[in-house]
């Protein structure tokens, strides 16, 4: 665990939550970029609730502040479609309005990679510009952009190009990946081999 110092206090940051302990918490009302904050909650316990992820939470007290989410890629993402295990991905990531720019964000990542429990494993982070909060940071989409993309480098990710169109006909998405340091060249090729479905990767 870390404590980030906050004027209200110092806010708890917890490394793949239990599920029981996130039931128990509440939600604070502006953590709903992706999806109203009860729903988001209700989404948080059962992400925590299946093998294979992690939810790593930032509380003050009883309340969730913030959180990021480790899980298998979605089954609509060809991400999903990995014949080698081991690659996972990276899902939301959101702060609190009232405390961002605390490294509130970073401390979640550290917590959840600090585990080492991806150190053998290739995890994506697909960044889209629909989700980009730009009325409350009053940045432009490609501030936003830079600004996750230095998030993500910060715990060891970086920008990879692949012919997702969802990500390649959009100027303001990026493929971002993380390559554990024990991930095994066969993982390391079939992330290759994902990212270039279209057109095939060659070497
Ligand atoms: C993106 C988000 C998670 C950042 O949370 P945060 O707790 O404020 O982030 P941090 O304080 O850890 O800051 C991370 C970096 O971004 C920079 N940053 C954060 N907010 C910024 C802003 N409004 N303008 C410029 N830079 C900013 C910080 O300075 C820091 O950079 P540094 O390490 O070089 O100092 C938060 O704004 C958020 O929840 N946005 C809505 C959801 C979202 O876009 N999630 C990401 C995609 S899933």
């Amino acid at each position: 665990m870390r404590v980030v110092s906050s004027p209200y206090g110092g806010i708890e940051v917890l490394a793949c939550a239990d599920p029981a302990l996130i039931a128990r918490l509440e939600m604070d009302t502006s953590l709903d970029v992706f999806r109203q904050p009860a729903l988001q909650h209700q989404a948080l316990i059962g992400i925590a609730q299946d093998s294979d992820t992690c939810v790593c939470i930032a509380k003050l007290g009883h309340r969730i502040v913030g959180y990021a989410t480790f899980h298998p890629p979605d089954d609509i993402e060809r991400w999903s479609d990995s014949k080698v295990p081991g690659l996972l991905e990276l899902g939301a990531v959101e702060t609190s309005k009232t405390h961002r720019g605390r490294h509130l964000a970073r401390t979640l990542l550290e917590v959840g990679f600090g585990t080492g429990r991806y150190n053998d494993k290739i995890v994506i982070a697909t960044i889209y510009q629909w989700h980009f909060d730009l009325d409350s940071t009053g940045l432009t989409s490609h501030a936003y952009r830079k600004l996750l993309e230095r998030l993500y480098s910060s715990v060891g990710f970086a920008v990879y190009k692949t012919d997702d169109p969802e990500i390649a006909y959009y100027p303001g998405n990026s493929l971002m990946a993380r390559v554990g340091e024990r991930a095994l060249p066969d993982l390391q090729k079939e992330f290759d081999r994902l990212r270039f479905l279209e057109s095939g990767w060659r070497l």
